[in-house]
């Protein structure tokens, strides 16, 4: 199955999704990386790995409507099966999310429904949470909100900042992405009547 990753800057996710997928038996392959950003830093770890990386430059568009019909205009071209947000930092309009229903994920840094949107490590920590964790969820038109397909938990430690915090979710997180996404692809888990379905395995 062809898969595509949607990034907007470091990219560490993406990585592991193409280091995840370059074993024979992963039942997907990367084959483009678009970013909203030209310089972000995930399109020449995609280059480097022989796979189409396209930047499509919000600043060249007038409008967020032209810039996303760019972005659906080059996701087209790749024809993919399934689409993954990998730190994509732009809504998506309905049409977007409609377009691809049931095959458009999202690696989001916090147990939902606990801490949508930004600085998730932060409100964590304030909140004096003991754990704090990823999840990976279809995308719905509303943010943060959609069926969750997997997530992972980490201890949250005495002395943790935002950023300790941070870096050692971003492991689980490599770790959850290619694993969530493995269970899209596979059929496992999907999306019907806009809720998350696990085949049982009896
Ligand atoms: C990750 O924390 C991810 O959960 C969030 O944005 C960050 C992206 O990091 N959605 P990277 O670009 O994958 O390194």
């Amino acid at each position: 199955k062809r898969v595509v990753v949607l990034i907007s800057g470091r990219g560490s996710n993406m990585q592991a999704l193409i280091a995840a997928t370059m074993d024979p038996s992963f039942p997907g392959q990367i084959v483009g990386v678009i970013a909203n950003k030209p310089d972000a830093p995930g399109l020449e770890t995609a280059r480097r790995h022989d796979i189409a990386a396209i930047p499509v430059d919000q600043k060249a568009y007038d409008s967020r409507e032209a810039h996303e019909a760019a972005v659906l205009d080059a996701l087209a071209e790749l024809d993919p099966d399934i689409v993954c947000l990998a730190g994509y930092m732009r809504l998506l309009s309905a049409t977007f999310v409609q377009r691809y229903a049931g095959r458009l994920i999202n690696i989001h840094p916090s147990l939902l429904p606990l801490f949508p949107g930004l600085e998730t490590h932060e409100r964590a920590l304030a909140a004096g949470m003991r754990i704090h964790g990823c999840t990976v969820h279809f995308v719905t038109e509303r943010m943060d909100e959609g069926p969750i397909i997997a997530q992972a938990a980490i201890a949250v430690e005495a002395g943790d900042t935002p950023d300790t915090l941070s870096e050692r979710l971003l492991r689980a997180e490599h770790r959850l992405y290619p694993h969530a996404l493995k269970l899209i692809l596979d059929g496992t888990v999907r999306m019907t009547n806009g809720r998350a379905v696990v085949e049982s395995r009896r």
